[in-house]
């Protein structure tokens, strides 16, 4: 699937949605793109679409939230990992086998993510619009792909 446009936080807010309404127990999200691109806005898309009901936070001391809902949301954002004993602490790889597991910088850190996933790229257009860039690596990222465009 080729680039998706987001008008505004509802709209991306309802990706998020239609991504946590299609997911399953294993499924690993990364996002990437600048401070303030919507990252945490489709995180909280992603929370409503698996029936969790309360806020999502954005992460900026605590390095993973966890959210339940029909299945677990963790929800990590590196961009504060310094130290590699933080990393290991984390344990991701384990971690994304019984959730979904969603990655804010994942860029940030030398953690060990599983190489099948979804890396959305968020590009900033203006004040309200953005562009996401999905790339997909496996079938389980491609049927998330697929869900992002109904
Ligand atoms: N189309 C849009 N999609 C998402 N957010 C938008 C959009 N238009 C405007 N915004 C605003 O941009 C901000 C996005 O904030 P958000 O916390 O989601 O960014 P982030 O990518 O998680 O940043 P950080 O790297 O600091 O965690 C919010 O204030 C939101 O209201
Ligand atoms: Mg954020």
């Amino acid at each position: 699937m080729s680039a998706l446009t987001s008008s505004g936080p509802e709209e991306t807010r309802k990706l998020g949605e239609a991504l946590g309404q299609a997911a399953e127990a294993g499924d690993v999200i990364l996002l990437s793109g600048e401070l303030g691109a919507g990252k945490t806005v489709l995180v909280q898309g992603i929370a409503r679409g698996l029936r969790f009901e309360g806020p999502v936070s954005s992460k900026s001391f605590v390095l993973l939230g966890e959210y339940a809902g029909r299945l677990t949301l963790y929800h990590a954002d590196l961009y504060r990992l310094d130290s590699t004993e933080e990393i290991e602490d984390l344990a991701l790889e384990e971690i994304s086998s019984d959730g979904v597991l969603v990655v804010e910088w994942p860029e940030r850190g030398d953690v060990v993510l599983p190489e099948e996933r979804l890396t959305l790229r968020f590009e900033v257009t203006g004040p309200e619009t953005r562009l996401i860039v999905p790339e997909a690596t496996g079938a389980r990222a491609q049927a998330l792909t697929e869900a992002l465009g109904r």
